[in-house]
């Protein structure tokens, strides 16, 4: 009896240690599963202002963000094996919430330059790009640069167009610089004549023409160069390493100049 009462105190002890064995296993397994799972689901949230056509702006018909930016974002996605997440903020928004966290990419026709390397990293640059004067088109007297004496300029806020119109006014030439959020409102407001002319990237200014508003006009040579990059948080090396391999891929297989073509893009515009 008491040897019969052991043995089974024996079995039970087994079973439960073999039990406990089984579960520490398949919650390991679990772990291990939702880890490689989430390894190959990584979304990053890419922000954009999005009415910089042809690079990021709103499809009318099913106001998607859609444009040359976002499809190339995607593209580097795909090769990488990460998801991407749209959202609209204000350009001068941008960089404070990559530097918050609250986005992990800017995707938003971004000029690279010093003061704002100081603050994010860029990757490698993705397009050339360059600033155009604009007027409305029955504008005689505004020929280029130098005829802006006086003139009331419109730029949208946070922009390389902003910071050349302010240069323009210390120097005593711009008389006033008008700063808006978006470009249509500029835009707009340069159709009105309340303002004498616009300042913003060459090729957004085209295609905004190009797309049926030909009541404006581009004047002069393009104002200077300027490459655009994917912004990420400063120190932030393993992003913006997925990132620039992820863009060299993409530029490397047609893929790229496919993007270009479809937006319309010369080219040129590649770095
Ligand atoms: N390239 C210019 C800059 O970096 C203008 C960019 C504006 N982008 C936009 N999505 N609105 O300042």
């Amino acid at each position: 009896m008491m040897k019969m009462r052991k043995t089974m105190k024996l079995v039970w002890a087994v079973l439960l240690m073999f039990g406990l064995m089984v579960t520490v296993v398949a919650c390991g397994n679990n772990t291990a599963e939702q880890e490689n799972g989430a390894a190959e689901e990584t979304v990053y949230k890419v922000g954009t202002e999005p009415t910089f056509q042809p690079f990021e702006y709103k499809d009318l018909e099913t106001d998607e963000i859609v444009g040359f930016d976002i499809d190339l974002i995607k593209a580097i996605a795909e090769e990488g094996g990460f998801k991407v997440e749209i959202q609209s903020l204000g350009f001068d928004a941008l960089i404070p919430a990559v530097q918050s966290g609250t986005i992990d990419i800017v995707a938003s026709g971004m000029t690279i330059d010093e003061e704002r390397s100081k603050q994010v990293d860029f990757t490698q640059p993705y397009i050339n790009a360059g600033l155009a004067l604009a007027v409305a088109k029955s504008n005689e007297t505004i020929k280029s640069e130098e005829d802006l004496e006086g003139a009331t300029v419109a730029v949208q806020i946070g922009t390389t167009g902003a910071m050349k119109a302010n240069e323009l006014k210390e120097q005593g030439i711009v008389e006033k610089v008008l700063t808006y959020d978006t470009i249509d409102v500029l835009m707009a407001e340069l159709t009105k004549g309340t303002v004498d002319a616009v300042i913003n990237d060459a090729a957004v200014t085209e295609s905004f023409i190009k797309s049926g508003h030909d009541d404006i006009k581009i004047v002069g040579e393009q104002m200077n160069t300027e490459q655009y990059g994917f912004a990420v948080a400063k120190g932030n090396t393993e992003l913006l390493q997925r990132l620039n391999d992820g863009l060299q891929k993409v530029m490397a297989s047609g893929k790229y100049e496919q993007l270009l073509a479809k937006y319309d893009l010369p080219a040129n515009a590649r770095p």
